[in-house]
């Protein structure tokens, strides 16, 4: 019976055409040793150090963390830059106006002269690399407390900070890796003269919105061009007119040659979070505590943000883009608990702690493991109600711009309580610069039904402990009656009148001091922080505490016990590459994913004036008369394709590349069936989604007529070289 077993599962392995699939998000420079041969098993035709080389010119050079939240590339050699619509959709939306309004209708400059500067906008390329495990953690002991621990390591790193070689223009950074048993110090070079150079409108951008998001089969030309400006020696510099376009050390070829099945790919980027060793507890909490929690609270606050944007134009535009995040995690976080529950992944991570026990307890030198699994659940059940008034507090108090506002106030006039003009001057910018950057994205309206829309969750839907007695008091006061206390604390303030807010920040630091402890809301706030801290914050510190030293252990101790699986260290927007290859997907019983989507499924989600799958007559004329330039293949024009690559938010923007490093397409999403995978990944149903490069250059050049764009790029043949 056995083995009969044995030999089906050996013929169904050799004879299924499954798209080959790797966990993992790799370090670059350990790609020689860890991942090279399986690379080039799977179809790589270049070697690991074209991808990483810090004595040559690899591909890294031309790879690019885009604002620190997503990742681009650079496509010619003047600078020009490749990324997602929805990673530049922030400065789109600032340059746009009822007049000029360039998420509806896109942005094309002619020339350079043309192009938008954005302020606070850059990119870092990675310059080096470097393991400084053992400097990190020089003179740190197994009985230090995490503090004293922490501190130690601190000191080490930023000596081997201001030791590492670099030019006076580079930086450097260190970052953990495996919960803080490895580090790495990265030198990086930052451009801050980063220019807009073209969107296409939303309804390509971002074709099918929200009911797509997360969702294959896709559609959506997710791009935008930006460009990067250097001064006259090339060199990193502030935005300055003089500034020229950056000759970059290296740039993308772009691939003509389409994708087939099979096809070996890889997504070089950098992936923001992931949790990928956590025991089977603590995802079970994250999908039927945390996740629920901050589910329920976005979906009332997206509720009220969707009435006002579909009924003004010009809320639409001033919420666009902190709409589009709320929804996005929300709408990931839905995706999660699905796949988490459907792939059973409890069970599967008590399955491999059970191995994982085993081993332990048969082995004398893992002795120190024995109750690791223990007492992570001992410590992760003590958490639970910490966990979930933090996520309640924390989501409900970000959504409501009145606290947003308060909580800036409040940290100015503390700092002048604790260290007088000197610490109030210290704060003072930083308050200043969150002002400019949110009130041209507030409406006092919204924020009225956010409050009232919220604020019942904070007081109702938690345990009474969480609940700010003062606020409490506050409600029993006007008789249980958010929306009484919404008028209340909305119509008596300054606090969100621009001007009124810029005149307080003038004053003389007492008298600033003094008004802003007036205002209602500040003083709201600050009783809602408070009680925050004493019954949320101060109560749990000590089991956080507990559970990192628990999980930076249990991370070492399956490295060290689990010896037969890969590891690689969790997502924390560093730069990683992952590869995989190109294929659909089974969904669910009966269904079968193809691999690719075409121009022709963009029609057919056609619906005329709606609000996510309008299409632009320009582009439908464009597919009636087949005009697709040399973008086309066979009378159809690519849009989007997925592929088994590990890919996590943060990778938004990352160019996948070909067999040999050429540029095929650009990274913007994952499937639905697969969100789970920043915590329990499945190659059968994990799948990351792309623009194929043909349609972001036939939009460039067909629809927005930016054909000088793509003769700046380099395009290359090479499936024509076989
Ligand atoms: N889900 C993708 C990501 O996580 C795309 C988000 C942008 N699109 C949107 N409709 N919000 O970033
Ligand atoms: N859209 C995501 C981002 O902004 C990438 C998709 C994902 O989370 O995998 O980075």
């Amino acid at each position: 019976m056995k083995l009969i077993k044995i030999f089906s599962i050996v013929l169904l392995l050799s004879f299924t055409k499954t798209t080959k699939a790797d966990e993992g998000m790799w370090l670059p420079q350990l790609l020689q040793t860890l991942n090279e041969a399986r690379m080039k098993q799977l179809g790589m035709k270049i070697s690991a150090s074209d991808i990483y080389s810090i004595s040559k010119s690899s591909l890294k050079d031309a790879i690019v963390s885009f604002g620190g939240f997503c990742t681009g590339e650079v496509i010619s050699d003047k600078g020009l830059l490749l990324t997602n619509h929805h990673c530049g959709f922030d400065v789109i939306q600032n340059h746009s106006s009822l007049q000029n309004n360039y998420i509806r209708d896109g942005f094309w400059a002619k020339n350079f002269g043309e192009e938008l500067p954005n302020k606070g906008l850059f990119v870092t390329f990675i310059v080096r690399i470097d393991n400084v495990t053992k400097a990190a953690l020089a003179g740190v002991t197994a009985s230090m407390t995490e503090m004293e621990r922490q501190n130690q390591i601190d000191k080490n790193l930023s000596e081997a900070r201001k030791n590492a070689k670099k030019e006076t223009r580079q930086d450097v950074m260190t970052r953990a890796f495996f919960e803080g048993n490895q580090y790495f110090l990265f030198v990086t070079e930052t451009f801050r003269d980063v220019r807009l150079v073209g969107a296409p409108p939303s309804s390509i951008g971002n074709f099918g919105k929200d009911t797509d998001n997360w969702v294959w089969p896709r559609h959506t030309g997710d791009f935008s061009m930006f460009r990067i400006y250097a001064d006259k020696n090339n060199q990193p510099a502030e935005y300055s007119p003089e500034n020229v376009p950056y000759i970059p050390k290296r740039s993308l070829k772009i691939s003509m040659s389409g994708i087939s099945e099979k096809d070996f790919t890889m997504v070089f980027g950098f992936p923001g979070r992931t949790t990928q060793y956590l025991p089977a507890i603590a995802v079970e909490q994250i999908r039927t505590v945390n996740d629920p929690a901050k589910i329920a609270i976005r979906d009332k606050a997206l509720q009220v943000i969707d009435g006002f944007m579909r009924k003004d134009e010009g809320i639409k535009i001033q919420y666009a883009a902190k709409y589009a995040s709320i929804q996005n995690a929300y709408k990931k976080w839905q995706g999660e608990v699905l796949g988490l529950t459907k792939t059973n992944a409890n069970a599967k991570k008590l399955d491999y702690e059970k191995i994982f026990q085993q081993r332990v307890e048969a082995n004398p030198a893992f002795a120190n493991y024995k109750s690791l699994l223990q007492d992570l659940n001992t410590e992760y059940n003590a958490f639970k109600e910490y966990g979930h008034a933090r996520d309640y507090y924390t989501e409900i108090m970000s959504k409501i711009e009145l606290f947003t506002i308060a909580s800036q106030l409040n940290a100015l006039a503390n700092a002048y309580e604790s260290n007088a003009e000197k610490g109030y001057d210290a704060r003072l910018k930083s308050v200043k610069a969150f002002i400019d950057g949110m009130i041209g994205e507030y409406n006092v309206n919204v924020d009225k039904k956010l409050f009232e829309a919220l604020m019942p969750l904070y007081a109702n839907e938690q345990a009474a402990v969480f609940v700010a007695p003062e606020f409490s008091s506050k409600l029993k006061s006007v008789n249980q009656n958010f929306s009484i206390l919404a008028n209340e604390l909305y119509n008596q303030s300054d606090l969100y009148n621009e001007a009124a807010l810029k005149a307080l920040l003038a004053k003389p630091a007492a008298e600033a001091v003094a008004s802003i402890r007036a205002f209602e809301a500040v003083q709201l706030f600050s009783a809602l922080q408070k009680n925050y801290q004493s019954a949320v914050q101060k109560p749990s510190v000590e089991i956080s505490n507990r559970l990192a030293k628990l999980q930076r252990s249990y991370t070492q101790a399956q490295l060290e016990v689990m010896k037969e699986k890969k590891f690689y260290p969790d997502a924390n927007s560093t730069l990683r590459v992952t590869y995989g290859q190109v294929g659909g997907y089974i969904p669910k019983d009966g269904a079968n994913y193809g691999y690719a989507t075409y121009l022709d499924g963009v029609m057919e989600k056609y619906k005329p004036g709606d609000y996510e799958f309008d299409v632009p007559e320009k582009l439908r004329d464009l597919y009636s008369k087949k005009d697709y330039g040399a973008y086309g293949t066979n009378g159809k024009m690519p849009v989007c394709f997925i592929a088994s690559n590990h890919t996590t938010g943060g990778n938004s923007g990352s160019p996948a590349l070909d067999a040999y490093g050429n540029l095929i397409g650009l990274n913007f999403d994952r499937v639905w069936e697969g969100t789970m995978s920043d915590i329990n990944y499945d190659p059968s149903i994990c799948r990351n989604i792309m623009v194929d490069i043909r349609y972001v250059l036939f939009i460039a050049d067909k629809f927005a007529g930016a054909g000088h764009l793509v003769k700046e790029m380099k395009l290359v043949y090479p499936k024509k070289k076989k």
